[in-house]
């Protein structure tokens, strides 16, 4: 499997071979980092991190996986750089892939991380955009192969907003690779039309399945992952609380979806979640909607079947395998 000079956009650019690759380089990655065993195959290059939205995990991933890699960051924040207000994404483009071997993008929409691939001679990675989502989904499903054993017929569920990065991506990589993927939620936030058929051709081929339900108590009965995000994303206006809160409330994930899945289910969230009042936005909406929690209860989030910290260890393991991948290390 050859994937040097590849940008990393989205998953509809892979085939299910490809995603399989990164999610096994990412297991041998991780075994090497937790033996101690230090490799630093691409010391000497350089990497460059744009981020118009804020992050932790990804962040911090794509920081640590490339001093692991041997190579050195420059982190440019929302406001520090002229990106956008003073340099159109084609140039800057074209002066970032002068000084480094590969440029890490997130922010807006898609078109915006395409543009300045198109505009790139180094590889660029979509480190998330209003449409998709690509490493967190490798972090995910090497993370439900560890605790299922098997990614193949797995009966995964998404509850809340399926419409955006999460759920887009989501349903694509299930499809890839052979999941039956379920999207639980109001049907206003069901995923675009031609984006779901275009999963259920791939399904076809993969043995998967996609389904669109608003029935909680069906969709999620006997399902293995039960899987929720933010109602809100990063980028949305604050108005939009209240319609999100009034559609996406009878799909919050709480001890009753969970006692009507598996047994032996899991619980999964890319992260960061409210699941309590120990956020500011937390607190605000406690204030104005009187909720104590929103996508996920905070007895589910702590419980024995949540892996979400296992799930966002993995973000640095998967996003070091798609560097080195990419870059050529392996
Ligand atoms: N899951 C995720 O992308 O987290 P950050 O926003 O902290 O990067
Ligand atoms: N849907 C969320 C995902 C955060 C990782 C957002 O875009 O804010």
């Amino acid at each position: 499997m050859n994937l040097k000079g590849r940008d990393f956009l989205t998953l509809k650019d892979f085939t299910p071979e490809e995603i399989l690759y990164l999610i096994e380089l990412s297991a041998q990655l991780k075994d090497k980092k937790k033996k101690g065993i230090v490799e630093q195959p691409l010391l000497g290059k350089n990497v460059a991190l744009i981020f118009e939205k804020t992050s932790t995990r990804t962040r911090c991933s794509f920081e640590v996986a490339a001093h692991d890699l041997g190579m050195g960051v420059t982190y440019l924040d929302p406001q520090g750089s002229q990106i956008g207000k003073k340099e159109s994404i084609a140039d800057t483009a074209r002066v970032l892939c002068t000084m480094y071997e590969g440029i890490e993008y997130r922010g807006f929409e898609q078109a915006i991380v395409e543009e300045l691939a198109k505009h790139s001679t180094v590889p660029v990675w979509n480190g998330l955009t209003n449409e998709y989502h690509p490493t967190q989904m490798l972090a995910d499903m090497l993370t439900i192969k560890e605790k299922l054993g098997r990614l193949k017929g797995v009966k995964f569920v998404y509850m809340g907003d399926a419409r955006y990065n999460m759920g887009n991506s989501l349903m694509i990589v299930c499809a890839k690779l052979g999941l039956h993927f379920t999207a639980c939620t109001a049907k206003e936030y069901f995923p675009a039309p031609e984006l779901v058929a275009q999963c259920k051709s791939w399904a076809a081929e993969s043995g998967g399945s996609v389904t669109l339900s608003e029935d909680v108590s069906e969709a999620t009965k006997d399902a293995e992952v039960i899987y929720t995000d933010v109602w809100v994303s990063m980028g949305e206006p604050d108005e939009v609380w209240e319609e999100r809160i009034n559609a996406l409330k009878p799909y919050q994930v709480n001890s009753a979806v969970m006692e009507n899945a598996s047994k032996d289910a899991i619980f999964m969230h890319c992260l960061p979640s409210f699941h309590d009042l120990k956020t500011k936005i937390g607190k605000e909406i406690h204030d104005k909607f009187g909720l104590d929690e929103m996508e996920v209860t905070d007895e589910v989030f702590e419980s024995e079947q949540s892996v979400v910290f296992e799930e966002a260890e993995n973000r640095m393991h998967t996003i070091k395998a798609v560097m080195a991948a990419t870059l050529g290390a392996y």
